[in-house]
């Protein structure tokens, strides 16, 4: 089995890691000081959100420079240490690559302006952190998904494809295990520009959802675009980001394993706190999934409110049990390991998720930096030195979790606010998705409670165990 299969990917938001140098914000050297932190905790990959020089309209989703690192995080000699020091501890290394768009201070934006999208008229396309998706300079537009800082690419020009396609090569020849793609579902757009109908089922909140995406993403022809990214990737690990019903994602994996070998499965998000919704969702992911696939679970990340606030405090840990026990590679976001929570929104990101991007909480003084965090610390009574249960349940749930990781999933039971399912025919895991008492519908050798205690006859408040059976 190869090593994504089996391990469990850490996201970083370097900004929001650890600062080594006083000034506030993350960075590279930072995050190799913390490598051994990592290394406890059993994880096996560090997915770096972007690092690369960027004027940060996105936060570094806005690119200036592709093959350069941003100043404020380091140097390209500080990440050849940092991927040295990561190997050297048995960690391998994920960049975000984000070939939809790049900085409008890319040189490319002003010496190849036919590497974008140019149109005389917009269409009613609209970007994702508001307005229109068009921006007007002299008598032309051209087209940005997100912000106007971030125009899009045309990825039916083969020079992009070329260029493009070379970045990924710099930072293969410099070491990296893999990248997560950003915006997957956005690199080829109609090629007629049409309208994109109006959604209706619009609940009137974000006008961004008002259309159907149905000729601004998510074409089919974006497949091949999918190979030919992976054809470059070869046996290094593709993951990327998909916001798509099930039967659109499992797409991603390509014909033949010829795509990502991990579209990331966002469903456990979005989907109600509920047992039956919840066995429901993985048995229909299950069955969607290609032959030979190996499927993959998220519950949280740097654009969405984080799992501890959306569930509660006490429900992250039984969260916890389930992203870490179901079949598939579990991404675990930076400080979900502490059960954090979402911080305020204190305007810094256009798109309103500085929340869940507060620094990480490594001491009751915060830890994370000796000047001024860039945003403000979370409830620092949760933090990495005072080994809080929750850090504990993450070290011992990784690290039980490798005795089946490869068996088979089997819901037994998703009834009255229970989910338990049989992970081969040794291991069974029961939830107890409620606050109040439950009893077991499984029997056998309790090896782990979210309790971290030898538990009862019945599943307590709030209550996940692992069996063997
Ligand atoms: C992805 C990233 C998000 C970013 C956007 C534009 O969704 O996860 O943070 O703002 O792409 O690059
Ligand atoms: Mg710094």
């Amino acid at each position: 089995m190869t090593w994504w299969r089996r391990g469990v990917i850490y996201e970083i938001y370097p900004r929001s890691f650890q600062d080594s140098d006083g000034d506030g914000v993350g960075d590279l050297r930072g995050i190799t000081a913390r490598l051994p932190y990592l290394r406890a905790l059993g994880v096996d990959a560090i997915w770096l959100t972007p690092i690369y020089q960027s004027p940060q309209a996105d936060f570094g989703y806005d690119i200036s420079d592709h093959t350069a690192v941003d100043p404020q995080y380091g140097s390209l000699d500080d990440f050849d240490a940092l991927v040295a020091a990561a190997h050297a501890q048995e960690l391998r290394v994920l960049l975000d690559y984000v070939p939809n768009h790049t900085s409008d201070q890319h040189r490319w934006f002003r010496e190849h302006p036919d590497w974008y999208y140019w149109r005389d008229e917009p269409n009613n396309w609209r970007a994702a952190f508001g307005g229109s998706a068009w921006e007007r300079v002299g008598d032309r537009y051209y087209l940005h998904t997100y912000l106007r800082e971030q125009p899009d690419l045309n990825w039916r020009n083969p020079e992009v494809r070329a260029a493009m396609l070379d970045v990924l090569r710099f930072w293969l020849d410099r070491g990296v295990d893999g990248f997560r793609v950003d915006a997957m579902r956005q690199l080829l757009k109609d090629p007629d520009w049409r309208d994109n109908p109006v959604n209706p089922d619009w609940d009137g909140v974000d006008p961004f959802e008002s259309l159907l995406k149905v000729h601004s993403a998510d074409l089919d022809e974006v497949q091949d675009v999918v190979a030919e990214i992976r054809s470059v990737i070869g046996d290094r690990l593709m993951v990327a980001e998909v916001y798509s019903p099930i039967e659109r994602l499992v797409r991603y994996y390509g014909k033949n394993g010829n795509g990502a070998q991990l579209p990331f499965n966002f469903h456990l998000i979005t989907t109600p706190w509920d047992a039956a919704a919840i066995a429901d969702l993985v048995e229909r992911y299950e069955a969607a999934l290609p032959e030979g696939a190996w499927p993959n679970w998220v519950l949280g990340n740097h654009d969405r409110p984080r799992v501890a606030s959306r569930v509660g405090t006490a429900q992250a840990r039984v969260a916890a049990m389930l992203l870490l026990t179901l079949r598939g590679t579990p991404t675990l976001y930076y400080g979900d390991e502490l059960g954090m929570i979402d911080g305020p929104d204190t305007g810094h990101d256009p798109g309103g998720r500085d929340g869940e991007r507060t620094p990480m909480q490594w001491t009751a003084g915060g830890g994370f930096t000796t000047g001024e965090p860039w945003l403000p610390y979370g409830d620092l009574s949760v933090n990495v030195q005072d080994e809080p249960a929750m850090l504990r349940l993450h070290r011992d749930l990784i690290a039980l979790r490798r005795e089946f990781a490869e068996a088979d999933y089997r819901t037994l039971h998703a009834d009255d606010g229970v989910l338990a399912y049989a992970r081969g025919d040794h291991h069974a895991v029961a939830l107890n998705l409620t606050g109040e008492p439950r009893p077991l519908p499984v029997h056998g050798e309790r090896l782990l409670s979210t309790h971290l205690d030898g538990g009862a006859e019945r599943l307590r408040a709030d209550e996940g165990v692992v069996l063997r059976i």
